[in-house]
């Protein structure tokens, strides 16, 4: 009898003390409940109900009275879209104090790429491919955003991009979804921070679920029809990577696939996320995805659409308003179980609770804080460092960068030479123009006084007749001319997809003119997608793709091009020569008829080779690089045992500089075929001129795992390829066998 009540106190104990998490975890559970138990069912879908904030004309985010009044009556779980720590705690005040259960609200913006100290767009910083300077820049937003009432960020998006005529391409790490899992559980981390309750966390929310990037054509919204297996491949992989690195929400897709809307999907929402990943968190719907669920022709009407998305696993309805509206009925007659909106209001209260809502409902709020962070002289030099490595150096001949600082006379030509409001990128947030050093500044700041700056504007990025007498006066006076070309911001992101992928405008016609001068031209690119520029690649000595930079951009840009910055950059996406490429994407299949120069009848176009302009993985240096000794720890290998691979990389030219080391892999030989090459690994090292490392990479039986016939992840016997070098086409190579 003792023995058994020692063995109860152990257990208790052990309870206690082993899992604290779970205790708490249960507790939180309880709580639930017995809020649920006081919730009439309106509430409860009310819950599951999120509208957008109205905007002043001073731009302060409050309500409508008619919004305020759902608000009382319990009728609202979340908002999008309201920010600044006044406005924030006036909103929260009249939920927690004027509705019956005093529920919080948990509010939603999309913090991008910072909140008012702006980062390099997600395109950009995946250009760095390093994951812990990305995950510092999600740290820096979320502590802005949250010292502004924000909880939770509609962020990251993580949809792999393989068609660079798709604008919101800008928004992500591009093709590839090793780099695009690695950098999703980046910017998870840091917006989550170490816990979701401290004061600077917010809630990530991976979007968009899932393959809205497999858009056909690249036209954003367009259908998406991929295979069970492209989706498990590439589409789902940085999802289940947000996923296990914590990421709290999710938002379902305004696509559908293959004949399937996102948002009505219960295969993705609940059987792929719940069952098989263990998600524990909530989905929200993209805006009005749910509505649109009629227009995809998978609804009837308001009902049938709201039926569909919340036996799907879709949670929360953003702006449709129809669990709000709806789904009381839907309960009511029966179309929908009760226990389906209890499991999804469950969700969302779990997460209030995590983010320590219900222990303080202005949690963050803190006017002085807010102040006090943003724009803080550490938050404006992560933004920097950001911004350098986020530069990609395409072309250098004969070593025209950098330039020195003892030059006399520059021409700085462009429309984005002296433009502050699009360095800044799309979705901004509370982003301002007036805080960006532009191009021109950038240079201003680097060169002594006594240097002469000959900066015009050259023409409009849209202008479709141009007058460069002016621009071409100034570069003929000058040493070297500097050509800031490229998109605007509104040119990528939403609903800003472009059947060219060009220089727009007379852009083109510039450029060909000022290097028709003979003066030494470095072109300087500001956009938000691979962009087809097959003539300045010919012709223009130095090239550098520096996407939109935020709010350090000049800066950045300055100092690659005076060299106090070596650049480092590698593209995370493939440059096609021509949108007749699309999509173009390094991990491709090979064929049963691979190009061949001599045969005709393989795949391959009558006008244009296959090759893309720029590969993925793509970037010079200031130093050089060179490549040797590639050995693997053992040419045979049983599937449960690891390799090393290793290879030597000195730098053989005269500056220290920094080095992505990349490490892809071929399995020649399996039940379905491969692709050509994936990436596995990298590394990013750093070494003195003549330096040289060894660098050393494991692959582990998952990295040489595929699905096989029956979609089962296994690792077939045969031999794999590994390849080694400094972007996906320039690689040493060596074989090892799987027995
Ligand atoms: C629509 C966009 O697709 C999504 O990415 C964004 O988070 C929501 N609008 C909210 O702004």
């Amino acid at each position: 009898m003792i023995a058994w009540k020692f063995a109860i106190l152990v257990s208790c104990a052990v309870l206690v003390v082993v899992s604290p998490l779970r205790a708490q975890d249960a507790l939180v559970d309880r709580r639930i409940d017995s809020l649920l138990h006081m919730m009439k069912l309106e509430e409860k879908c009310g819950q599951l109900n999120q509208i957008p904030a109205s905007w002043s004309p001073e731009r302060k985010s409050h309500l409508t009275d008619e919004d305020a009044a759902l608000v009382r009556k319990g009728l609202v779980g979340s908002l999008l879209n309201a920010s600044g720590s006044s406005s924030v705690r006036e909103i929260q005040r009249i939920a927690v104090e004027e509705s019956r259960l005093h529920i919080p609200l948990i509010i939603g913006v999309d913090i991008i790429h910072g909140y008012r100290t702006i980062f390099p767009v997600p395109l950009a910083e995946a250009s760095s491919w390093d994951p812990a300077l990305v995950e510092q820049s999600a740290r820096v937003a979320a502590i802005e955003a949250s010292s502004a009432g924000i909880h939770w960020t509609f962020a990251p998006m993580v949809d792999i991009a393989r068609d660079p005529r798709w604008g919101r391409i800008v928004e992500g790490s591009g093709e590839d979804p090793y780099l695009g899992s690695l950098m999703a559980a980046a910017r998870v981390r840091g917006f989550q921070g170490k816990r979701l309750s401290d004061s600077s966390s917010i809630l990530a929310c991976a979007k968009h679920f899932a393959a809205y990037g497999g858009a056909e054509a690249g036209r954003d919204y367009n259908t998406v029809d991929v295979s069970e297996r492209t989706m498990r491949e590439v589409y789902l992989r940085p999802f289940a990577a947000a996923v296990e690195a914590g990421a709290g929400s999710l938002m379902s897709s305004f696509n559908e696939i293959s004949g399937i809307p996102s948002s009505a999907s219960r295969w993705l929402m609940t059987d792929v996320l719940r069952k098989e990943w263990g998600f524990k968190g909530f989905v929200v719907s993209d805006w009005t995805a749910i509505e649109e669920l009629i227009r995809h022709g998978v609804a009837a009407d308001r009902g049938e659409a709201g039926k569909l998305a919340i036996d799907a696993g879709v949670d929360l309805d953003m702006v449709s308003r129809i669990y709000m509206k709806e789904l009381p009925e839907l309960v009511r007659s029966g179309k929908v179980k009760e226990e389906v909106v209890d499991e999804s209001v469950r969700r969302v209260l779990r997460m209030k609770f995590k983010l320590g809502l219900f222990d303080d409902p202005y949690r963050g709020i803190n006017e002085e804080r807010e102040k006090r962070s943003i724009l803080a002289e550490d938050h404006l030099r992560k933004a920097l460092i950001s911004a350098r490595k986020s530069i990609v150096l395409l072309k250098n001949d004969k070593n025209l960068l950098p330039l020195s600082k003892k030059i006399k006379t520059v021409a700085l030509i462009g429309p984005l030479a002296d433009d502050a409001e699009d360095m800044l990128g799309g979705w901004h947030a509370s982003g301002k123009a007036e805080n960006v050093v532009t191009i021109l500044q950038g240079i201003k700041n680097a060169l002594p006084s006594s240097a002469k700056i000959l900066y015009t504007h050259g023409c409009g990025i849209e202008d479709s007749v141009g007058n460069f007498s002016d621009a071409l006066d100034k570069v003929r006076q000058a040493e070297v001319a500097i050509v800031a070309l490229g998109e605007n911001e509104r040119m990528s992101g939403e609903a800003a997809s472009r059947a060219t992928c060009d220089l727009p405008g007379v852009q083109s016609e510039l450029l060909q003119k000022i290097v028709a001068t003979g003066v030494p031209t470095v072109l300087i690119l500001t956009n938000g997608r691979p962009l087809t520029i097959t003539w300045p690649a010919a012709h223009v000595p130095a090239i550098l793709e520096t996407w939109f930079l935020g709010v350090q951009a000049g800066s950045a840009i300055a100092d690659v091009l005076f060299g106090d910055e070596n650049p480092s950059g590698k593209l995370p996406v493939t440059f096609p020569r021509s949108v007749g490429q699309i999509p173009l994407y390094y991990n491709n299949k090979n064929t049963g008829r691979p190009y061949a120069e001599k045969d005709h009848y393989t795949s391959k176009y009558l006008d244009m080779p296959n090759t893309p302009l720029f590969p993925f993985g793509y970037g010079l240096s200031y130093t050089s690089f060179a490549y040797s000794d590639l050995k693997v720890s053992s040419p045979t290998i049983s599937s449960k045992d690891s390799l090393k691979v290793t290879v030597r990389v000195a730098n053989t030219g005269s500056r220290k500089g920094e080095e992505v080391v990349q490490l892809y892999l071929r399995d020649d030989v399996a039940s379905v075929t491969r692709p050509v090459k994936e990436l596995k690994r990298f590394a990013r090292i750093t070494l003195e001129p003549g330096a040289s490392q060894s660098v050393s990479f494991v692959l582990y039986p998952d990295d040489l795992s595929m699905y096989n016939l029956e979609l089962k992840k296994v690792i077939e016997p045969g031999t794999f390829t590994v390849f080694v070098g400094t972007n996906s086409e320039d690689v040493m190579e060596t074989k090892f066998e799987v027995k």
